[in-house]
Order: structure tokens, then sequence, then C-alpha cells
């Protein structure tokens, strides 16, 4: 078949999210999309010229009932939501449509969407969406409450200078430290305002950094474990911004293995390459998995599906913040940030596109 020709056939199919693999009537394999590649993990050029056995264990019968289907009825063939187990023996739960294909006249389109990652997309969206929901929220109540705080203080500060016993200034005392440390509240709730210094930077650096930090304030009673793909490219990011947001997350982790008193307690900082990952609506190429492991005692139910919100807490002196600016200061950066915990184990991860469209910062003259 003419190179070209067969390119542009398929020209369509290339950055579509879901699997495709083209084959004729007797499944030998056409064409298969980098979907399909990192999907089911078979390299186009080992699947190219070869029966769709090369995918799938026993389905030659079952697929080539469909295509005949497809042929009889010409229309296209839905199958909703079942379990196909890959060459690698993972098993996946998948949705299939199977269309013949306009241009040519034996050849077939087996279009799969896995379900497990549309699943994944539509919670990482409501994620997205109750992220923008907190920052309104954030900004609107810090807004409300700094301003009369502040006639507040000063209102305390006043009358203190016109009280004439030393007794009752012990009153005025309190009002004016509680409101300072309302005030820290609400400073510490708003995004810092510095100017973001975007660098190329390499993030095992940050990574290193975060382990020192946390080294430091909890002594050296925690084992780090570093499992690092050093060869992930540099990227730009804001440097500062994002330890403050890794070292939130793994603090948390730090406190909980600390509270529980347990004898071991051990950190994980994992980094791996994911590629032609989907989130926030948006396809990336490739992108840096950060994964925060603690064994502490993992999240409380009744927490779970809330610790992204600000104010919510399960410590008695937390101020439930720690995750909430995180997830701000990742998505400055076009990233995710999930979470999957069980007794022994949580995981955090964060999901951060290499290509971000953040420009590095010009040095000031
Ligand atoms: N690794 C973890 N293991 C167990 N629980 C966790 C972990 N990470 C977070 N949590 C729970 O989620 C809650 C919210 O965390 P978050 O960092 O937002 O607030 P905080 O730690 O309570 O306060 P702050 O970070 O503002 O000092 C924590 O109080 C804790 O109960
Ligand atoms: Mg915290």
């Amino acid at each position: 078949m003419n190179g070209e020709l067969k390119e542009k056939k398929y020209e369509g199919m290339e950055s579509l999210t879901t699997a495709i693999i083209v084959c004729d009537r007797d499944l030998i394999i056409h064409y298969i999309n980098p979907s399909t590649e990192s999907i089911f993990e078979v390299s186009a050029k080992q699947a190219i010229n070869n029966n769709i056995s090369i995918f799938f264990e026993d389905t030659n019968n079952f697929f080539k009932d469909i295509i005949q289907k497809v042929e009889a009825q010409k229309n296209s063939y839905k199958e909703h939501e079942f379990f196909i187990q890959t060459h690698q023996k993972k098993t996946i739960c998948v949705s299939l449509t199977v269309t013949a294909l306009i241009e040519s006249k034996d050849e077939f389109i087996i279009e799969f969407v896995q379900m497990d990652q549309q699943l994944k997309v539509a919670r990482e969206e409501r994620m997205f969406i109750q992220q923008q929901a907190n920052t309104e929220l954030l900004r609107n109540l810090a807004h409300e409450v700094r301003n009369p705080l502040g006639g507040l203080r000063g209102a305390a500060q006043l009358l203190e200078q016109e009280l004439s016993e030393d007794s009752l200034k012990e009153y005025t005392q309190i009002i004016i430290n509680e409101a300072d440390r309302l005030q820290n509240l609400m400073n510490r709730m708003l995004t810092p305002h510095q100017m973001p210094i975007y660098k190329k930077t390499n993030i095992h650096e940050i990574l290193e950094r975060v382990r020192s930090l946390i080294l430091s304030e909890f002594s050296t009673d925690i084992s780090f474990v570093r499992d690092y793909d050093v060869s992930l490219p540099e990227f730009v990011v804001d440097r500062e911004k994002l330890i403050q947001a890794i070292l939130n997350i793994a603090r948390n982790g730090a406190q909980a293995m600390k509270q529980n008193k347990q004898e071991e307690m051990k950190l994980s900082f994992v980094t791996r390459a994911e590629r032609q990952i989907v989130f926030r609506k948006k396809k990336h190429a490739t992108a840096i998995r950060i994964d925060i492991i603690d064994n502490g005692p993992g999240i409380k139910n009744e927490l779970i599906d809330k610790i992204f919100f600000p104010l919510v807490t399960g410590n008695e002196n937390g101020s439930g913040l720690g995750l909430s600016l995180a997830q701000n200061l990742i998505a400055l950066h076009q990233g995710m940030i999930d979470c999957h915990s069980v007794p022994g184990k949580t995981i955090f991860s964060i999901i951060l596109p290499i290509e971000n469209n953040l420009e590095p910062t010009k040095d000031k003259k």
C-alpha cells in the first residue's frame, strides 16, 4: 500500500483518545493509533500485518461475528461495557464500536473506549470544578472577613488606650491576639500574590528540597524511598509554588504517621512519565506523574471525599488549608492531584503536563 495514501486515510485517528484498530475481514491489522499502543502496550510495528489476537486472547470468533454483522446490516455495531483480557494479562472494561471504513472496501474500524478511563476523566472533571469553587469561596470569604477584622482590632487598641485599669487590658489583648490569629488564617487562605517565577526545572531537584524540609521538621525517624525516573526532562514551573504544594501533601503523610505512633514511618517519592493522558478536557502527549506515598493509617472515611475543600481537617490543630492550597498551586501548572487511601497506604498522585504553555520569566536587568 502507498505510504502517503495510507497516512491520509488514517490521519484523523492519530490524535483520538479512544483506541482505534483498523483491520480487514480476516482480522489482519492495517493500522492502530497511539492510544491503542499505550492502552494495550503493543507497538504499531508489532501489530501491523499481524492478527488481532496479538491484542486479545480467544477473541477471533467474537470479532469475526461482529464484522459479519456490520457487513450484513451495513451499519455500525456497538457492545457496551464488557471485560476483555489483553495478552499482557490485563483485564480492562471497555465499550466497543465496529464500523466499516468508508474510504475502503475491506477495512473495519474497531474503536475501544476504556471505561475506567472515562470514569477517571469524569472524576477529574468534578475535582477541577470543585477546586474552582474552592478558590472563589476562599477569595470571597477572606475579602469579607478582612476589612471588619481590621476595624475590630483598631477599636480594641483605641479602647485599650482609654482604659485606666490594667486588669481590664487583659480583655482587649485577647481581642487583639485573636484578631491577629484570624488575620493570619485569612492571609493563608488567599493564594500567595507574589508574581510567579517560571523557570526550567528538574522535578527531582524539587522533590529533594521537599525531602530535606520534611526531614528537618520530623527528624530522621522517617525513612525515605526515592524511586525516580531520571530520564524525565526539565519543564517550566514555578519552583517555590511546586515545593509548597508537594510539601503540603508530604507533611500530611508525615503528620498522620507520627500521630499514629507507628514504628516504621515510610515516605516514598516516585516519578514516572505518562503518555497520551487526558485530563481537564485536554490530551497531553507527555506528563510527569509524582506519587507521594505514606504507610500511615490512611485518610478517615468520613473525610475522603472532601479533603480538598478548604477548612476541612481531621487534625485538632489543623486549619484544613494545606490540600486546598496544593490543588490551587498544581492547577496553576495545568496539572491535577488524585488520591487513593487505604489503611497502611495513602497515595497522592500529582500529574503535571510537560508542555504547559508557561514561559520562563525574564530576568530583570
Ligand atoms: N496522608 C494522609 N494520611 C491521613 N490523613 C490525611 C493525609 N493527608 C490528608 N489527610 C487528612 O486530610 C485532612 C486535610 O488535610 P489538609 O492538609 O488540607 O489540612 P490540615 O493538614 O488539617 O491543615 P493544614 O495543612 O492547613 O495545617 C487532614 O487533616 C487529614 O485528616
Ligand atoms: Mg495539612
